[in-house]
């Protein structure tokens, strides 16, 4: 694909974790495009997640539903978007286990909903026209103790999470085959970092540590995850967004497997350091509780492709990573007390009091 200098590039669910590092880096590194974030702002969209940026002359926030088609439709035909890359969803299994239909109606009809709007208004001319679907390795289903997913590892869903996310990728592809519509598709691993919701696993660790609560292990905590810092997810965004080929899809992942209870014990470790408590201490807030349903056993990305075909590699370590993330949720006491509060104790103690 050709570069064209200036583009109004729509990027949704910039509001929420991944998507506002995707933004950020947008509007910092690319001043001649016009970066248009859409987000309804959910209980994981915040605004303050983006403060630095707001007042820069290339960003632009609409806040909006994608579940809306008419005003997704009136938003396209106003705004002229050259590109999409979509990051709105609803992004949690265990909401996912509670409320399944949430998750249809975001994760698919809202993709349908885009893809409509962006095939209807590059009808006439599909000359640097893209759409950038972010997806999630989870589509895969679940490994046993040995292999890696790959680009052509079969799609089986376990979750109504990765299920809707599935689903919205079959459609983003039938898109390209029906319509010729031009995409891309990114399915990467567990994310982690600074302005993660503490619903998933590492901030809400860091968050009960911080407070001396019990540390909830779904199960034997024997389960493994492939955890990426969210900065190498956007820089591996940038990077096929710009080189990647038409109707490709490619795997992110940072090698970097590890069982739960390895990483919990981590974690604890450098969160007793940095809070100055004596060691083992937060080990001690361990719990074993209840298995999530349908829990997929193990998560691991081989992501060749993405390294050979576009040079992409994971910049930090994941203990350099982990640090990063424990000093942004320490110095940034306030908003995690801002987004804890109210609803999120009410999703707590429905969630954990099984
Ligand atoms: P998040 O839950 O932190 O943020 C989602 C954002 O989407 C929020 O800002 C929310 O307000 C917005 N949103 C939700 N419903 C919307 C709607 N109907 N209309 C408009 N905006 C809406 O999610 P995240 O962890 O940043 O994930 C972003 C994307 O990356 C998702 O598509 C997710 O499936 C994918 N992904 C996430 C991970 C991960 O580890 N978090 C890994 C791989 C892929
Ligand atoms: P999570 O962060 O929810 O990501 P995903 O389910 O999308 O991989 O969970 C990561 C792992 O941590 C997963 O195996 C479930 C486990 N987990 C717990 O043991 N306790 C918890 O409270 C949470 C949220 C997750």
């Amino acid at each position: 694909m050709k570069e064209k200098t200036t583009k109004n590039i729509l990027i949704t669910g910039g509001a929420g974790f991944i998507g506002s590092h995707v933004v950020r880096l947008f509007v910092n590194k690319y001043p001649n495009y016009q970066i248009f974030n859409l987000d309804a702002l959910t209980y994981a969209g915040n605004l303050e997640n983006l403060t630095d940026i707001e007042e820069k002359p290339n960003y632009h926030f609409i806040k909006a539903d994608i579940n809306n088609a008419s005003e997704i439709n009136n938003l396209f035909e106003k705004y002229n978007f050259d590109n999409v890359i979509h990051l709105a969803a609803e992004s949690h299994v265990d909401r996912s286990i509670t409320d399944p239909l949430a998750f249809v109606k975001t994760n698919l009809i809202g993709t349908v909903n885009l893809l409509n709007a962006a095939k209807e208004l590059w009808r006439d001319n599909l000359e640097d026209k893209l759409f950038y679907h972010i997806s999630t390795d989870e589509v895969y289903g679940t490994l046993g103790e040995t292999g890696l997913f790959t680009e052509t590892t079969a799609y089986a869903p376990n979750s109504p999470y990765s299920a809707s996310k599935a689903s919205s990728d079959h459609f983003v592809r039938a898109y390209g085959e029906t319509y010729d519509l031009p995409y891309f598709i990114s399915n990467c691993s567990n994310n982690y970092g600074p302005n993660q919701f503490p619903e998933k696993l590492i901030p809400l660790f860091i968050h009960n540590i911080i407070q001396n609560k019990p540390l909830p292990v779904y199960g034997d905590g024997k389960y493994t995850r492939d955890w990426l810092y969210v900065i190498d997810h956007a820089t591996a965004i940038d990077l096929a967004f710009h080189k990647g080929k038409n109707k490709q899809t490619y795997n992110i992942g940072g090698f970097n497997e590890w069982q739960n209870l390895d990483l919990i014990k981590l974690l604890c470790e450098l969160m007793d350091k940095k809070l100055g408590r004596e060691k083992s201490s937060s080990t001690k807030l361990i719990t074993y509780i209840k298995d999530r349903p349908g829990h997929d056993k193990r998560y691991a990305i081989d992501a060749t492709k993405i390294h050979k075909e576009l040079g992409w590699k994971p910049s930090v370590t994941f203990e350099e990573g982990l640090e990063k993330t424990i000093d942004w949720y320490l110095e940034n006491e306030l908003w995690l007390k801002s987004v804890t509060s109210g609803k999120y104790q009410e999703y707590y103690d429905d969630q954990y009091k099984k």
